[in-house]
């Protein structure tokens, strides 16, 4: 893959945030020795494969029509894992039962490795509990449903398989090809990163939409314009510089080296994506104190790299966009290093759009903490007996 170095990096404490990259050419051979130009690099085929083979990719599912997620493991280079979290209603059909048969049906095809798990299998609820990582529970204790909490048991099951690296990819997506594309971005990123401690973070081309005259090529979703300003805002503030570096806030297709994934807070539900830049810029921006001193010392790279392909997925109802609005607000809103300013430019515009009443306030969201000490051997242990619905098909 060929794509622009970063042109533009705003530093924040430890972190350096890269203003979005484009690619040039998706496939740029083998390299042969040759370089491109001093301002984009070639990522070789060989390179890419040897980072594919220590990357897990994660499919979060909760009810997507079977053909997609048919279509999105195709799109999967053979050699990273597949993971599936799902979701999936049990009844009164088990749709959980058809997505592990197309999974095992694709991998006796292709002769591939991968892993699928019930979000709510006990199983693995009590292999959490052994390791005590409940704060991913809710007052029932099994684990709560939400895109997040299916994250973040999928980045579990990627430490678990001895992976280095760990991408998501929604299970929506009408396009095997883009699915294709953003895994090799995700390792090209990895390959140019100067840090263990970095995450790569898609930013669409283009979120078609189907109108009356035909198909509408809009950059920008409702939700992510929003989003990216207030994150963009906070990081402004600190720098005293205005910034629009951030641009892809709410982007579901991201990976991370588990060396940074097993670090950070996370969010519960559909704040997830936005808050792990809130939480990268609490942990390492050097405002607050911090027990990551090697991160702090090789420092965290975010990079954004812009598709060629363009992102089709399905459309969901806008329930779905107000709770995705008010988890981005809130995560900027009630994070520590939020200021008052910015607090109360966050409520005025909720007021402005009649999303708060006046003396209503933007409830903090629910926090999973940090996987790094958990004991996965004694986790992966517990899993294997006790959870009915794992597959691990080897
Ligand atoms: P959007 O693309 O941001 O509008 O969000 P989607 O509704 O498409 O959700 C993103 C991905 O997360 C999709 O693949 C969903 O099927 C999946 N998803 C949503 N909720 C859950 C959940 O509770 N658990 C899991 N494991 N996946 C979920
Ligand atoms: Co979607």
């Amino acid at each position: 893959m060929k794509l622009d170095l970063p042109r533009y990096t705003e530093r924040f404490g430890a972190i350096s945030l890269h203003g979005v990259q484009r690619v040039y050419e998706l496939d740029s051979g083998f390299n042969n020795g040759r370089t491109a130009s001093e301002t984009v690099q070639s990522i070789g085929n060989d390179e890419i494969s040897e980072i594919e083979k220590k990357m897990a990719i994660v499919i979060p599912i909760k009810g997507e029509r079977l053909k997609l997620l048919e279509g999105v493991l195709s799109g999967i280079p053979h050699d990273c894992l597949t993971i599936i979290v799902s979701n999936s209603p049990r009844q009164p059909v088990d749709r959980y039962k058809l997505e592990k048969e197309a999974l095992e049906q694709f991998n006796r095809f292709v002769g591939k490795n991968a892993i699928i798990l019930h979000q709510k299998d006990l199983g693995l609820s009590e292999a959490l509990k052994q390791v005590g990582h409940t704060t991913i529970f809710g007052p029932d204790d099994i684990v709560r449903n939400g895109k997040a909490e299916g994250m973040i048991t999928g980045m579990l099951l990627a430490k678990m398989a001895g992976k280095d690296y760990v991408g998501f990819i929604d299970a929506d997506n009408y396009v095997p090809g883009a699915v294709n594309e953003y895994v090799k971005i995700f390792t090209s990123g990895i390959a140019m990163s100067k840090s263990p401690y970095t995450m790569v973070r898609i930013s669409w081309i283009y979120k078609p939409k189907v109108s009356e005259s035909g198909l509408y090529f809009s950059k920008w979703g409702r939700v992510s314009e929003i989003t990216n300003q207030y994150l963009n805002s906070l990081v402004s503030y600190y720098t005293g510089f205005e910034t629009e570096v951030m641009r892809t806030g709410n982007s579901g297709e991201h990976c991370m080296s588990i060396k940074l994934a097993e670090l950070l807070t996370y969010s519960s539900g559909f704040s997830v994506e936005p808050y792990e830049i809130v939480n990268i810029l609490e942990e390492f921006g050097g405002i607050l104190p911090t027990e990551n001193f090697d991160a702090m010392d090789k420092g965290v790279e975010v990079m954004q790299v812009e598709t060629r392909n363009p992102h089709f997925h399905e459309e969901k109802g806008d329930d779905h966009l107000k709770e995705m609005f008010n988890g981005s607000l809130s995560c900027v809103y009630n994070s520590k290093i939020c200021p008052p300013k910015l607090r109360e430019k966050i409520i005025e515009d909720l007021r402005g759009r009649g999303i708060l009443d006046e003396g209503q306030d933007l409830f903090p969201l629910k926090k999973i903490s940090p996987f790094k000490d958990i004991d996965i051997h004694q986790f992966a242990k517990i899993l294997h007996e006790k959870a009915t619905s794992f597959v691990h098909s080897v």
